[in-house]
């Protein structure tokens, strides 16, 4: 008998387990395997999440890999593992903490979920899905970072909550890295095809530009704890169903570049075609001249990160 689709979740925290939620809610997979350091805790997640398909009908199978052989022949495999900033840890200790987390998940997915596709969530995006990425020596088209989703639905109901309608109907682009630098596109974005230059002022899009790039901030000051979650997830599922689907629909995703956009060697946020193969096509959006100076401000801030782990010789065992 073939397997159904299988979906992996490594870190079942806040996001890894409301992405493994809304995919059984959903029905989307056959089975959803989740792993954590804290197998008590992922247990106790999965049983009550089985329960959850159970009432609501779904066909989905939710468990834990006790062990990384266990967390087999995934399709899919989401990463959200990595450690939070702690106190007296600096930005490069935290790189460099969840680069090294990120490469012991990722070895364990190539040996054992070999054909998997690789959606990281784990932050600091953009250098985590180039680590992923040298780490496995996958094609490039089967790691993915989660971020422009995300950017780009916070973009949304900013607008939505300057207009005061439109709920549902507004398509908010943003390009770049997920972080400070990101690129939100006024210009590309729109309300039921109105653009947004026809609905708001130029000092209202401002506030919302400004207000999208400090999205997460936002919420960590409420939250005071942790970071967002259910929007990081939604977003995280959209890809994962895109994949298992095969919809080739566009969604911007975080992508090593090749060339496209003038850049090589370096991840960043841009619209891609995702299906049964990932990222199969990269689009290139046309921008100004304004638009390109501030992406290429965002991929040098990514760039830094990664410079920041080529001295410390952090790729030197990478085959
Ligand atoms: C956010 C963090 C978690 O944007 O990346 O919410």
């Amino acid at each position: 008998m073939g397997k159904g689709k299988r979906v992996g979740i490594v870190g079942a925290g806040n996001v890894g387990s409301t992405v493994a939620f809304i995919l059984a809610m959903n029905g989307s997979c056959h089975e959803i395997i989740l792993r954590d350091n804290k197998i008590d805790i992922a247990k106790g997640k999965a049983l009550d999440m089985s329960q959850a398909a159970a009432a609501a009908r779904s066909h989905t199978i939710v468990s834990v890999a006790e062990e990384p052989e266990q967390l087999k022949d995934c399709d899919v495999v989401v990463v959200t593992a990595g450690s939070p900033r702690l106190p007296g840890m600096s930005r490069d200790d935290l790189l460099l903490k969840n680069a090294q987390i990120t490469r012991e998940v990722v070895r364990d997915i190539k040996t054992y979920s070999p054909n998997a596709i690789i959606i990281m969530v784990s932050n600091p995006l953009d250098a985590m899905t180039y680590v992923a990425l040298r780490e496995s020596g996958f094609e490039r088209n089967r790691i993915l970072g989660m971020a422009g989703i995300l950017d780009s639905s916070r973009m949304a109901y900013f607008i939505q909550e300057k207009l005061g309608y439109g709920t549902g109907q507004i398509r908010a682009s943003v390009m770049g890295g997920h972080g400070d630098d990101m690129v939100p596109l006024p210009r590309y974005s729109t309300v039921a095809g109105v653009p947004l230059n026809d609905l708001l002022t130029d000092e209202e899009i401002d506030e919302i530009v400004e207000r999208t790039k400090h999205g997460g901030a936002e919420i960590v000051s409420y939250l005071k704890t942790g970071s967002a979650y259910y929007a990081p997830a939604k977003s995280t599922t959209i890809m994962v169903e895109a994949i298992l689907k095969d919809t080739k629909q566009i969604y911007p995703c975080a992508v090593y570049l090749d060339g496209e956009y003038g850049y090589s060697d370096v991840v960043s946020g841009v619209p891609v075609s995702i299906g049964a193969n990932g990222a199969e096509d990269i689009i290139n959006v046309s921008l100004n001249a304004c638009e390109r100076k501030m992406f290429k401000k965002s991929v040098e801030s990514v760039r830094k990160l990664i410079d920041t782990l080529n001295e410390n010789n952090f790729f030197e065992d990478c085959k």
